[in-house]
């Protein structure tokens, strides 16, 4: 059997809106199979349609909480129900916090990197017998894990310690998971951008109009490119910078 026999799907987290839903949209064009995931299920339920219409052969809703572990399987368990292979887990919902280590609460320490990096990590974990097993099918292209990191995570910035710090670790743990996984055919990607025209980069827009970010669209192009890619290749963490900013800030 050749990869075009396969209908390849995805499964996606933080769906319901900024670049996530961009990558839906981008690979529903694509006839990309789906389980969208965020933690509003009306949210997700509202956007299958949209998702179907735009090309997806199918789309699955689940409803989890990237900082509840116990939520976690559920999604790699409904997308195996519901659509047997997967050939690629977009790691994309985390969110944003800014606070000098100084005063940092330990709290939201502890929060940031349960959301940015336990759940990303654990994910990882739940869907590589899914995505090995897709490796084998998919002769090609293997089987892809693409993970949103940061641009702060490759430049750190004030501020933003603990954001950037639980970034830089996913740069390392997809650095590692293509040394143990990517000669099997399942290969990672960290894609590491500036400041993405969604609501989590709403807070600095007295500093930076959103038309002076970087379109979640751009994002999801690089989202499918990636996807497209041959097993035989695995690439490094994909700065995104902003025109016009230097490049090594977000
Ligand atoms: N925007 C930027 O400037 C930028 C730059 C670099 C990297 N990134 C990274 O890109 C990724 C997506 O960011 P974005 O800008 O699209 O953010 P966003 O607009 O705030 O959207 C976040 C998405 O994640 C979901 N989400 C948030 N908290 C969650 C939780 N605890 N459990 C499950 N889902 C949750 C949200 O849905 P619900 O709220 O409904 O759950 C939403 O679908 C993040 O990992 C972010 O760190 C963003």
């Amino acid at each position: 059997m050749t990869d075009s026999t396969f209908h390849k799907t995805a499964i996606i987290t933080g769906a319901s809106r900024g670049i996530g839903l961009a990558i839906a949209e981008k690979l529903a064009g694509q006839g990309v199979g789906l389980t969208i995931s965020s933690r509003t299920a009306a949210d997700l339920e509202a956007l299958a349609p949209h998702l179907r219409q735009l090309g997806a052969p199918s789309v699955t809703t689940i409803a989890a909480d990237m900082a509840d572990a116990e939520s976690l399987p559920a999604i790699v368990e409904r997308h195996r129900e519901a659509h047997a292979d997967l050939s690629a887990l977009i790691v994309n919902a985390g969110v944003g916090s800014s606070g000098d280590i100084a005063d940092y609460a330990l709290r939201r320490l502890d929060k940031t990197l349960a959301i940015n990096f336990r759940a990303p990590f654990q994910l990882i974990q739940l869907a590589l017998p899914l995505l090995r097993a897709a490796a084998d099918r998919h002769r090609d292209s293997g089987a892809k894990i693409v993970v949103l990191s940061s641009i702060t995570g490759v430049y750190a910035e004030p501020g933003l310690a603990a954001y950037g710090a639980s970034k830089a670790a996913l740069i390392s743990l997809v650095e590692a998971l293509n040394i143990e996984e990517s000669s099997a055919g399942v290969s990672a990607v960290a894609i590491a951008p500036g400041y993405v025209d969604t609501d989590m980069a709403a807070w600095v827009h007295d500093r930076i109009p959103p038309h002076a970010m970087i379109p979640a669209d751009d994002v999801a192009l690089i989202v499918q490119t990636l996807l497209s890619l041959s097993r035989r290749t695995t690439l490094g963490p994909i700065v995104m910078a902003r025109a016009g900013s230097g490049g090594h800030c977000a």
